[in-house]
């Protein structure tokens, strides 16, 4: 039964329109040996300003590689991908690079912490290399991630727990318009896992940023806005 209200009321919303990121078509392809391999597939995806994605698939189904076309890490074959409006794929690297330090965080799997860096200047460095230093908002950081008697210590005298809490500090020190997470857990016990996980969805709600996250945890997919499926370098359509 429809009533005549219901049916007119409302207009469908265009959520692409309004995307803060924007792929549409995406292809890629990989040389192994004499093959050329299709990695990634005609690829279609949006997510929305403050959005929590949580991308799922097997091994090898494209998700790394997926994420790293996002964050314009990687050229695609072909398509496109845009924030805020901005074509990436048409921009040279020296652009690239000043949009990756002003709209986009990042937290990888195996950390990717300046080795040389104290815990406070890997905080730091996002806001130091775009000549905006800051350091009030970096110790809020420290804080908010409880390592400030962990402040002076270097990558290698950290836990894998304290390193990531200093990923995720530094991920979100600039206000990124967007943070990508690939495995950010993958490394860490449940318990760490868990207090990770948590400070990254706190203090990416605290900012405002969207979140794209690679994970095989059920959990955090529990947890996200929206879940995106990849098969075989595919979307997997719902
Ligand atoms: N540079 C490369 N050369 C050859 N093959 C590649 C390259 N990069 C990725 N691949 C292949 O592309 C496919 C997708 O890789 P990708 O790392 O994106 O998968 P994934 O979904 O992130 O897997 P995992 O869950 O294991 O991290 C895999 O089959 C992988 O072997
Ligand atoms: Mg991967």
């Amino acid at each position: 039964m429809t009533s005549p209200s219901t049916a007119t009321s409302i207009p469908p919303v265009d959520t692409e329109k309004s995307a803060l990121l924007t792929a549409s078509q995406l292809n890629k392809t990989v040389q192994v040996g004499e093959q050329k391999l299709s990695i990634i597939k005609d690829v279609d995806i949006y997510v929305n300003a403050g959005e929590f994605v949580v991308i799922m698939g097997k091994s090898g189904s494209g998700k790394s590689t997926l994420l790293g076309l996002l964050a314009a890490l990687d050229y695609p074959d072909s398509g496109t991908v845009s924030l805020a409006d901005q074509t990436l794929s048409s921009l040279d690297e020296d652009s690239l690079a000043v949009i990756r330090q002003q709209d986009m965080g990042f937290v990888f799997q195996s950390f990717h912490l300046l080795p040389t860096l104290t815990v406070a200047e890997n905080i730091a460095f996002p806001l130091d290399i775009a000549r905006r230093p800051n350091p009030a908002r970096v110790n809020e950081l420290i804080d908010a991630v409880d390592l400030g008697h962990r402040r002076h210590s270097l990558p290698n005298q950290l836990s894998g727990g304290e390193q990531q809490r200093t990923a995720v500090a530094r991920a979100l020190v600039s206000h990124p318009k967007i943070v990508f997470a690939d495995e950010p857990t993958g490394n860490l016990d449940e318990q760490n896992a868990d207090q990770v996980m948590q400070l990254l969805l706190d203090l990416r709600q605290q900012v405002g940023s969207a979140l794209v996250v690679v994970t095989h945890d059920p959990a955090l997919a529990e947890m996200a806005d929206r879940v995106i499926t990849m098969h075989d370098g595919r979307i997997v359509p719902t």
